[in-house]
């Protein structure tokens, strides 16, 4: 069933999070809702401006509404991922999101508080609710100097007028996080004190942590190993994602991994296959392992266990 991202984060805050995984085609799709009913879990399909057009956003549509046939138990929300303005009217027009995100982040304050602004308008006229970002992810480094690096963070005091002003929904904040496969250089973390005085000044509102990918090293070790070269990639402390849920981030977002357990699972299906050029074999083992990874991450967001309880949140908040 698709409901609301705003039902979903009511369930969830300061609990557990949801998470937020991108999907770009079927087998993404299959071993997504594998993973999440095999862990009975709810959670967020995020849909990217380049999903979509990495095929044509009907073939993502069907895909979802197709799944969502088969496995008519699963609990979740669709959601734009970094939408521009555009996109994000196009997604609100389409009636089929449940949430979109407009990514103002690398614009001034003011010019990120106006678009966020038209877009939350447009969104709610709809019923649909608007995720928005106030920070810069990425780029943070152990040499930067403390001042320079504290200073890409989300700003607590501008989070709380950002959201007054523009009546978004969520808020995806800066908090030491990087898109990507190489976000650390060193022994850096999340900057709970961050999140901390974000959710002192917006209590119950939610928040949302992108960039969120973990880069299981026995992952990078096993591409290495079968002709990849990924030295260095690092990640999230995966530890740290229930920490923060029980701070106010509802919603972490992973992708980069899900595209690493694509890489490995091809890269050592043809290095151990050569004489294979069927596409059946490696995408049965990738369904599998998507399935498998998707579980784990549940269990450590904490969102394992919740989908019959979010269902029951869910009937009674949309009446049903
Ligand atoms: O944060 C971005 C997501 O990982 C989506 O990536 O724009 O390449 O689909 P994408
Ligand atoms: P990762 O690159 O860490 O998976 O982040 C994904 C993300 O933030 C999607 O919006
Ligand atoms: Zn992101």
């Amino acid at each position: 069933m698709i409901v609301p991202t705003r039902v979903l984060f009511e369930h969830a805050y300061g609990k557990y999070a949801i998470g937020a995984y991108n999907i770009n085609n079927l087998e993404q799709a299959m071993g997504l809702f594998r993973g999440n009913m095999d862990s009975k879990a709810p959670f967020i399909i995020q849909i990217s401006k380049g999903a979509r057009s990495y095929t044509d956003k009907r073939m993502l549509e069907a895909i979802i509404r197709a799944a969502d046939e088969i496995w008519p138990d699963a609990l979740f929300a669709v959601h734009l991922d970094h939408g521009d303005e555009n996109t994000c009217y196009d997604c609100i027009e389409s009636g089929f999101y449940s949430s979109v995100m407009i990514d103002g982040s690398s614009l001034p304050f003011e010019d990120n508080i106006a678009v966020t602004k038209r877009v939350v308008d447009a969104a709610h006229a709809k019923n649909i609710s608007v995720e928005a970002e106030l920070g810069q992810l990425g780029g943070v480094e152990e040499h930067v100097k403390v001042d320079e690096k504290d200073a890409r963070l989300t700003d607590p005091a501008e989070a709380e007028e950002f959201v007054k002003r523009t009546g978004c929904d969520s808020l995806a904040c800066a908090i030491g996080t990087s898109h990507g496969a190489f976000k650390f250089s060193g022994t850096q973390g999340l900057h709970f004190e961050v999140i901390e005085e974000i959710a002192k000044r917006l209590p119950r509102f939610p928040l949302v942590m992108h960039g969120s990918s973990s880069v299981p090293q026995d992952e990078v070790a096993r591409i290495n190993a079968a002709g990849g070269d990924l030295k260095g990639a690092k990640g999230v402390n995966a530890e740290e994602y229930l920490p923060a849920a029980k701070r106010g981030v509802c919603k972490i977002n992973i992708d980069t991994d899900g595209r690493l357990v694509w890489c490995r699972v091809h890269r050592e299906e043809f290095k151990n296959n050569p004489s294979n050029f069927d596409l059946r074999p490696p995408g049965k083992v990738f369904m599998t392992e998507y399935a498998k990874f998707i579980a784990s991450r549940n269990e450590l967001l904490g969102s394992a266990g919740q989908l019959d309880s979010a269902r029951e949140h869910a009937k009674k908040a949309l009446g049903k």
